[in-house]
């Protein structure tokens, strides 16, 4: 079958990578892709929120399935756009509707849905622009820090963790009269800081039954122990020590379960991902975010470790039988490290060559911000690749996704040199979930 993925971050190039690998793929195709990308499949320059576009496109390929990478087409409608054209309804999507990625398209949407399925979440209340006083009032009542999010998609940059009252008071100010994320923060959650370990979990579902893929860490911060402003991610390992039998079935019981069931009682059909920003408060997971696709640079660790054929997998979301359908993960640990433009998450060089892509290596490299250039291969973003690799402990792993980035070079790269260290001396005693 033909396979069209969209998005061109180093989570596509994941996809694309474990995709590829099924003997059910033929034609494989990425719009828009990247450098890395177009080694495993055709890049096709569409812009993934080009609806009628990519909706031509896949009726002109003979295209079997849709996989979309990033947010903002879901939270744009594609699904809704599919079922709409009459000869796209039946061709298989994965990703949910405009309703089910108000998970992660609407903060105050995804509190209340926790509030009413009673799932583990910070303490909260929800403010819109007719009400900046009765916010500031409420600030004032709360301890601190206390956490204010834009209600909307802000690029990753509508959480601010505010430490005084009148930091916290400015912040909404901005956000709500000042309209800082513009109609994204007319509405702001100002919430409960929860203090703990951060975990991402991922499940793929149907909509009836899910499969729990997975878990992940990812390191958000730019500078080294989690210092200076956040990114798309740094770096990821798979597993986390702490996330072992016991802990895991709470997060099945308490948050996984009751969102499906929440979904279903809601009456939003939800196919795709689901990715649950969880943080370990004193061995109870509590979720801070909800979002509606896979995570970057997580997916680089967690696709490597799922050894079943992923069309098998993602296919049986689509058409509604993923209970048909076994997931296996391999046992290793898996890190990745992301490579970075000098200057990102501020302003940094494009087109800058990258050397040593070619050396031998048994680890795999993922591309974000790269593009093709004549005979090479050039920098195009901020995040550029993720150099992703395996062991039999997450000290192995790292060592040798370290030494692979020893062969890469292009001017003024960066990366931390830190990922996974804070893990090392947990016990290696993880043993995840499984659904079947
Ligand atoms: P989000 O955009 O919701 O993922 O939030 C960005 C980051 O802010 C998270 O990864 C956490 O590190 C932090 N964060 C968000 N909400 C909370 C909270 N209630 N308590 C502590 N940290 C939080
Ligand atoms: N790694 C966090 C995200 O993809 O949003």
């Amino acid at each position: 079958m033909n396979i069209l993925i969209l998005g061109s971050g180093g989570r596509e190039h994941a996809f694309a990578w474990k995709i590829s690998q099924s003997p059910r793929c033929q034609k494989l195709f990425i719009a828009p892709g990247n450098a890395g990308t177009s080694k495993l499949g055709k890049n096709i320059p569409i812009d993934p929120t080009s609806f009628p576009e990519i909706g031509d496109f896949v009726v002109n390929n003979n295209v079997g399935l849709v996989v979309v990478g990033p947010e903002v087409p879901l939270a744009q409608g594609i699904r809704d756009y599919f079922d709409q054209r009459a000869d796209l309804r039946s061709i298989p999507l994965v990703g949910p509707g405009k309703i089910g990625a108000r998970l992660e398209s609407s903060k105050d949407f995804a509190k209340q849905f926790m509030e009413k399925y009673e799932i583990p979440t910070a303490g909260y209340a929800t403010f819109d622009q007719t009400q900046l006083a009765e916010g500031l009032e409420y600030i004032r009542g709360e301890q601190l820090p206390i956490v204010l999010k834009a209600d909307g998609l802000a690029a990753g940059k509508g959480v601010v963790i505010c430490e005084t009252y009148q930091e916290a008071e400015q912040v909404l100010r901005e956000m709500l009269v000042d309209s800082k994320f513009g109609q994204a923060s007319a509405k702001v959650v100002v919430e409960e800081f929860l203090q703990g370990i951060e975990i991402s979990v991922f499940v793929l579902t149907d909509g009836q039954s899910y499969k729990i893929l997975p878990s992940a860490k990812d390191y958000k911060r730019i500078g080294e122990n989690d210092t200076g402003p956040n990114t798309g991610g740094m770096g990821a390992v798979s597993p986390v020590p702490f996330a072992d039998r016991e802990f895991m079935q709470k997060v099945e019981d308490k948050i996984i379960g009751p969102t499906i069931e929440g979904l279903r009682k809601e009456g939003i059909d939800y196919c795709g991902f689901i990715f649950l920003g969880l943080i370990n408060v004193k061995g109870e997971p509590k979720v801070i975010e909800y979002n509606a696709r896979m995570g970057d640079p997580e997916t680089q660790v967690v696709f490597p470790r799922i050894t079943s054929d992923m069309v098998d997998l993602l296919l049986g979301a689509a058409t509604g039988s993923l209970d048909q359908v076994d997931i296996q993960i391999d046992p290793r640990n898996a890190c990745t490290v992301v490579m970075v433009s000098g200057g990102y998450p501020g302003s940094y060089q494009k087109g800058l060559v990258i050397e040593g892509l070619e050396t031998p290596t048994d680890n795999l490299i993922f591309h974000a911000g790269t593009t093709d250039k004549e005979e090479s291969v050039v920098t195009n973003g901020g995040r550029v690749l993720a150099i992703t690799a395996f062991g039999n402990d997450t000290k192995q792993a790292l060592d040798a996704a370290y030494g692979t980035i020893k062969d890469i070079h292009w001017d003024h790269a960066y990366y931390r040199k830190d990922i996974g260290k804070d893990l090392l001396s947990w016990p290696n005693k993880t043993l995840e979930a499984s659904t079947d």
